[in-house]
């Protein structure tokens, strides 16, 4: 059997697949089995942000593997100190205590229960399109039927609202309410990016009323937006939630509190969160951030790239929206036969809802790979 029938055979068909099987990856370029070549605009969904095969990551993994790869965290370990110091010195506000975990999911999970444990209070406001994840908490907060209905009912206590309204979220606050959890730019939900005024109003009227603000920005941090973290761009939350590109491609997760957040000892654990290994691999990833000038980088190409998007002329083009190198293009029809099509033409990128090609590049594409993306976009649309 081939690869896609193993595959087939063996795994839960849970995603929709793409037809083509990728075996290598570097910097933002893809290679298939056949030897083809393709521009990586999708950084699986805005994991690889320092690029493919990045060997600083490499050898940071292999290194801490050999001198301790796991290290459960009653058990103090240097590296876990360093990345949690680190992430404190970067993270905006006063975020300055970490919880480890393993995924974006699990990061939100972890920020509703330290909401819940933190106020007393068991509500929790999100927003409609709204992602969060897929595990039972998470999906709770996460909008849409699709996602939710095989597994009712779900976790009592979560309204959804509508994004970027604040009469509403003020309305639906109440009493009961622990905690509105935002997404700075929406990602699953058709990159629609966060109007500082009303994160801003929302700031105010979470402290004003007692109430915490998490930020999940596993699809936003790390550069993705034009600044480190796009919270610094809207405002401070009292949790930041945070996954994706946090360990350069290795699994990890993490939540970062203020001093409002306070959880009772064992409440919450992981046996693989804060491993020296994903540790190390963050440190590593972080610092690779930090030499290549990818904020900047993501700052810079990410107006370019939206700019060159914006003077396509086509009629099936709505919209080109996005902050940094995290772009929406909005259809006046259905995106899905387009991205094959761009597929077909070598180039990966992302759905966002039924109409709106997201692309989330590593932050390292350079501006002629920018114009090939261009281009090929160009040539399906005159389809
Ligand atoms: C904003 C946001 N939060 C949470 C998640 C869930 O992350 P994970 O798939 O690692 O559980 C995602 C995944 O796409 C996301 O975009």
């Amino acid at each position: 059997m081939n690869t896609k029938e193993l595959e087939q055979k063996y795994e839960l068909e849970v995603y929709p697949r793409r037809d083509i099987v990728l075996v290598r990856g570097k910097g933002a370029r893809l290679f298939d089995d056949l030897g083809h070549e393709y521009i990586d605009c999708a950084a699986n969904v805005g994991v690889s942000n320092i690029g493919h095969g990045h060997e600083a990551v490499a050898k940071a993994v292999y290194e801490q593997y050999l001198t301790l790869g796991n290290c459960y965290s009653m058990f103090y370990n240097p590296v876990r100190a360093s990345l949690a110091e680190k992430l404190a010195e970067l993270a905006p506000g006063n975020l300055n205590r970490v919880f480890f975990c393993n995924s974006g999911a699990e990061a939100n999970e972890a920020a509703i229960k330290f909401a819940r444990a933190s106020t007393g209070k068991p509500e929790i406001i999100a927003c409609m399109r709204g992602f969060h994840g897929k595990t039972m908490g998470a999906l709770a907060a996460t909008w849409g039927p699709e996602y939710q209905k095989p597994f009712a009912p779900m976790l009592p206590g979560l309204k959804h609202v509508p994004y970027n309204n604040f009469d509403k979220l003020e309305a639906a606050a109440g009493e009961h309410t622990a905690a509105v959890l935002l997404e700075p730019v929406q990602g699953e939900g058709g990159v629609r990016v966060g109007d500082r005024e009303y994160f801003q109003k929302v700031r105010d009227f979470c402290s004003d009323r007692n109430i915490l603000l998490i930020m999940d920005e596993v699809q936003t941090g790390f550069g993705r937006t034009g600044t480190l973290f796009a919270c610094e761009q809207l405002a401070p939350p009292d949790l930041l939630c945070l996954a994706k590109s946090l360990a350069g491609g290795l699994p990890m997760g993490a939540v970062l509190c203020n001093d409002r957040i306070s959880v009772p000892l064992k409440s919450h654990t992981s046996t693989f969160g804060g491993n020296p290994t994903a540790c190390a691999a963050a440190l590593a990833s972080i610092k690779v951030i930090e030499d290549e000038d990818l904020v900047q980088n993501a700052k810079t190409l990410g107006a370019y790239f939206q700019e060159q998007l914006r003077r396509i002329e086509s009629q099936k083009i709505r919209e080109v929206r996005g902050l940094g190198l995290m772009i929406g293009v909005e259809l006046k029809e259905k995106a899905g036969p387009y991205v094959q099509k761009l597929m077909d033409q070598r180039v990966i990128v992302l759905l966002a809802g039924a109409t709106v090609i997201r692309l989330l590049p590593p932050l390292v594409i350079s501006r002629e790979e920018i114009d090939i993306v261009v281009t090929a976009l160009k040539a399906v649309l005159a389809d």
